[in-house]
């Protein structure tokens, strides 16, 4: 299970800029403290297999209600990772340091053995580097997750043919990464909007693996 849930973040806040592009903090209202970690977080923990791992992000002011959610529900938390965003937003009076980094985090159904840890073990650090634009194409979503940072996730907790679920998919990058490395995948998204536009992205890979 890898996902990237509602942060419940979005504000009205909205600044224009001469030399760049404006920030607004209106993400819409999918996130507007629609749903919290204890509406899906127990679900998520009634459908993982034994060896399943669970994979999110979240808002990095409240882990807590996410750590507290995953103990509750009792998924074990294992690790957290960071994204190093190597171009974060800029802070609009500069007087406070950057956001560049959101946390990761990481929970199985137990202690055992089984999960899925890549195969070639080896001394890794828990933060991945990259810029908060995506190599590929952008797509009309307001949170869409660059695929690098996805890739590296998908590349490290899971095999070949793993299933990768994410239920809120968005605009499907973390199906589309799956897609390309050759896991399945199953995403699922309320808004039919982004589920058309996960849609084209995951039919554009097929042709383009089909060539
Ligand atoms: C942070 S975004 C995911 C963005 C995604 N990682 C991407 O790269 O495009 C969260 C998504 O969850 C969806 N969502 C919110 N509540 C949902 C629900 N109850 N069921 C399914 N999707 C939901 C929202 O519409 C939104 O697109």
């Amino acid at each position: 299970m890898l996902t990237d849930p509602p942060y419940n973040l979005s504000s009205n806040f909205e600044a224009d800029f001469p030399s760049r592009s404006s920030i607004s903090h209106d993400f819409g209202e999918w996130d507007d403290n629609q749903i919290t970690p204890n509406d899906w977080v127990p679900e998520i923990a009634r459908i993982l297999n034994d060896n399943g791992t669970l994979i999110t992000f979240y808002n990095n002011r409240r882990t807590h209600e996410l750590l507290a959610a995953l103990t509750q529900a009792g998924l074990e938390f294992r690790q957290k990772a960071y994204w190093h965003k190597t171009n974060p937003v800029p802070q609009l009076y500069g007087v406070k340091w950057q956001e560049a980094v959101e946390e990761i985090i990481i929970a199985t159904v137990n202690e055992g053995k089984g999960h899925g840890f890549q195969d070639q073990r080896g001394q890794h650090h828990n933060v991945i580097h990259s810029s908060i634009q995506n190599r590929g194409p952008n797509t009309d979503h307001p949170t869409q997750k660059p695929e690098e940072v996805i890739s590296t996730l998908i590349k490290w907790w899971t095999k070949p043919e793993d299933l990768v679920v994410d239920p809120f998919a968005g605009s499907g990058t973390v199906c589309v990464v799956a897609q390309q490395l050759g896991r399945q995948y199953l995403g699922i998204e309320q808004k039919h909007e982004y589920v058309e536009t996960a849609r084209t992205r995951l039919n554009q890979r097929s042709l383009q693996q089909d060539w």
